[in-house]
């Protein structure tokens, strides 16, 4: 195990294919189905021994991410410190190319790789199902990084099972210049949905059946999100954002989780680069990253166990 050097861990960003909200329960908490699926946009998470616990934002998207005991990533060390009955004396050093507050788990990827990381540095070896665990105790997306792929997420998106999905998929994601609060969405979603009796969420079979036999097309057609229109309330520049992904050729587009950011699926990498190029060019958008998926969820880039 390395002790004195550093552990770093790379995450994915996660679309949501399908993303269907019930009614608020109890807690507060969306009862949903979200059929999540990691694309190819990373932030490398690197955890290594300090004298005190410091937060350290770097990279293309490290504007507006806390650089203090209020980011997830610190949030994760010192839950899992306290599991551990140890300091949580680690430097978190982000590098951010997922961006915030965009619909894409940015603070989760955060979460679930600082998790990972410390595990690592600190040799406490835990079980899958424990770190799983507490992901689930850090947010509701926290898991799903860890996991990565494609996955169906129940209860409030903290339950998940593989999906079944073959082939590989060509995304354009459009970011925005600013950010939603995922709350504010979730409650714009109640204020618009208010008085209407709301079906319980279902996994959608079209996306399914899109999904098991890889055919971008029938996915394209299939991609849901009861989301999109709170957040298209709040912010409503995403509808001239969506029209130009449809003119620029995408197969189709949705809002990805509470937004703001929209990804749009390509026919193949030669369609998806010519429909980031018109995306940009449309000026609807701060700017356009190309991906692939499904990827990988959390794992060890350098450092961590050796034997
Ligand atoms: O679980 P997490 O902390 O990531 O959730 C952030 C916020 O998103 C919650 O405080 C809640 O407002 C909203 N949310 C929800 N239902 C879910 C997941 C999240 O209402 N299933």
């Amino acid at each position: 195990m390395v002790r004195d050097g550093s552990v770093t861990v790379r995450v994915p960003a996660k679309v949501n294919l399908q993303l269907a909200v019930g009614a608020a329960r109890p807690d507060g908490y969306h009862e949903l189905v979200s059929v999540f699926h990691a694309v190819s946009l990373h932030d490398d998470v690197t955890v290594a021994p300090s004298d005190a616990l410091r937060v350290v934002v770097e990279g293309e998207e490290a504007a507006g991410v806390p650089a203090d005991e209020t980011n997830l990533a610190a949030r994760a060390v010192l839950l899992l410190a306290g599991r551990l009955g140890r300091e949580a004396d680690v430097l978190v050093h982000l590098r951010k190319g997922i961006p915030a507050a965009g619909g894409m788990a940015g603070g989760s990827a955060d979460a679930a790789g600082a998790l990972l990381a410390a595990d690592a540095l600190w040799g406490a070896g835990l079980e899958r199902a424990e770190l799983l665990e507490l992901a689930a105790e850090l947010g509701s997306d926290v898991p799903f990084a860890l996991v990565g792929g494609t996955a169906v997420g129940l209860g409030r998106g903290e339950r998940l099972t593989p999906a079944l999905a073959r082939g590989h998929f060509e995304w354009v994601l459009a970011l925005a210049e600013e950010g939603l609060s995922t709350p504010a969405v979730y409650a714009e979603a109640d204020r618009l949905r208010a008085g209407r009796v709301l079906p319980e969420p279902r996994p959608s079979e079209r996306l399914m059946a899109a999904l098991r036999a890889g055919d971008p097309v029938a996915l394209a057609r299939a991609l849901e999100n009861d989301l999109q229109p709170a957040a298209a309330s709040l912010a409503p520049g995403l509808h001239a954002t969506l029209q130009a992904g449809e003119d620029g050729g995408a197969l189709g587009g949705v809002v990805s989780g509470s937004g703001p950011t929209c990804a749009f699926l390509a026919a193949d990498a030669e369609a998806a680069d010519e429909l980031a190029g018109a995306l940009l060019d449309s000026g609807t958008c701060r700017a356009v990253r190309r991906a692939h998926g499904p990827v990988a969820g959390a794992r060890v880039v350098e450092g961590g166990a050796r034997e």
